[in-house]
């Protein structure tokens, strides 16, 4: 017998280390968190689709048999996971549905992916559409090119799909195969500070970046043609090229080779219990997100440079995408509420703005409840 009704979470993810390597087919290490996006969907008669936003007290509709992308907004990642499911061969009939998030919008914790994998885990469960789960997991990656139109890496769906409570995911974005590391940094809270700032820059900037890799390859693959992406390049070729190729595009490139290494470096560091070079490693990422590829912000900067301050800081970073969103951090329980205190404090002093902190908790992927 079929279900009429169902109710889906998927979770934000914060990430450890690998950021901007996820499109350049490299290395990423994130983990998916107990904040959810919840959907509740019911099967309906008919054709008509209804999809209500609770939180932002929006809501729409559709036909399912004749649907395309809007101009701009939420409901892209609704009609993109539907669109890209029936693309893949998947028949979903009519639904109506609901949608909650904790998932901070813009806060670099991926509540899209959220929202596509709650979509995409409901719709498969409530018509038996039997989609394994990597296959969602392109279906979502999908929706974000194609509907959305940001050309993100898969890091994202991959982890609010996969992820796994006390671990984190060591991803190989090219060829997808991974590894579940456990999360146990004893003595420490991973801390995840919000700038609640999401700076207009984010999406434009995002796929420039992306752009201005594809260049570094163009121009390495006349020497190297087996090079099919940054994930290819070591070091020594990048410098042995490096009059030939812009400095701009050399800095992105240099950026995306090192943080690359550092993941494999922080897998190490992560075996060994070692916390304070896990933490140096999250210093070297920020700095190289900040000056060679330029996507961080005051507001990030501002609170890295604090948390330098702060014995008790193992290390920290911008975190996701860039331009606004959160900082991560490696911190010494007990002077987690302290620190809190004090820098959204100094934060609000200088920003006029509240900072919103989660200490995090790890959690499975995307599920039916
Ligand atoms: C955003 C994208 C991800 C990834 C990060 C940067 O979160 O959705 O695919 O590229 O930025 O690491």
């Amino acid at each position: 017998m079929h279900k009429e009704e169902v109710t889906a979470i998927a979770p934000g993810r914060i990430n450890i280390i690998g950021e901007h390597t996820d499109y350049n087919y490299g290395w990423v290490m994130p983990a998916a968190i107990q904040k959810h996006t919840r959907i509740t969907m019911n099967r309906i008669p008919g054709n008509i689709c209804k999809v209500e936003a609770l939180d932002l007290k929006d809501s729409f509709e559709f036909d399912i048999r004749d649907f395309s992308r809007i101009d701009h907004g939420w409901q892209n990642y609704v009609l993109g996971v539907v669109g890209e499911i029936m693309a893949d061969g998947g028949t979903p009939g009519a639904f109506t549905c609901t949608i909650q998030s904790e998932v901070p919008v813009g806060g670099g914790m991926s509540s899209s992916a959220a929202l596509e994998c709650s979509i995409a885990v409901a719709l498969n469960e409530l018509f038996t559409l039997n989609i394994e789960k990597q296959r969602l997991i392109q279906a979502c990656h999908r929706a974000e090119h194609n509907w959305v139109g940001i050309k993100s890496g898969i890091m994202d769906q991959f982890a609010s799909m996969m992820g796994k409570r006390d671990h984190a995911l060591l991803l190989d974005c090219k060829t997808l195969d991974y590894e579940y590391l456990p999360l146990q940094l004893e003595g420490y809270d991973i801390l995840v500070l919000n700038t609640n700032v999401a700076h207009e820059l984010a999406s434009s900037e995002y796929n420039k970046r992306r752009n201005e890799c594809e260049e570094g390859v163009y121009i390495l693959k006349k020497y190297y043609p087996e090079i099919e992406s940054l994930r290819d390049v070591q070091m020594d070729i990048l410098l042995k090229h490096q009059s030939e190729i812009p400095p701009l595009i050399y800095s992105r490139c240099f950026h995306v080779i090192r943080e690359n290494n550092r993941v494999h470096q922080a897998t190490y560091a992560m075996r060994q219990n070692d916390i304070a070079g896990l933490g140096a490693l999250l210093y070297e990422s920020h700095y190289s997100l900040r000056d060679h590829y330029q996507v961080s912000c005051a507001e990030l900067d501002f609170l890295v440079e604090h948390s330098k301050s702060e014995p008790a800081i193992a290390g920290s970073r911008m975190m996701g995408g860039g331009f606004g969103g959160s900082t991560i951090s490696i911190i010494q329980s007990e002077r987690t509420p302290a620190y809190i205190e004090k820098i959204s404090s100094l934060y609000h002093e200088s920003f006029g703005l509240e900072l919103t902190s989660t200490i995090v908790a790890t959690d499975d992927g995307a599920r039916i409840v």
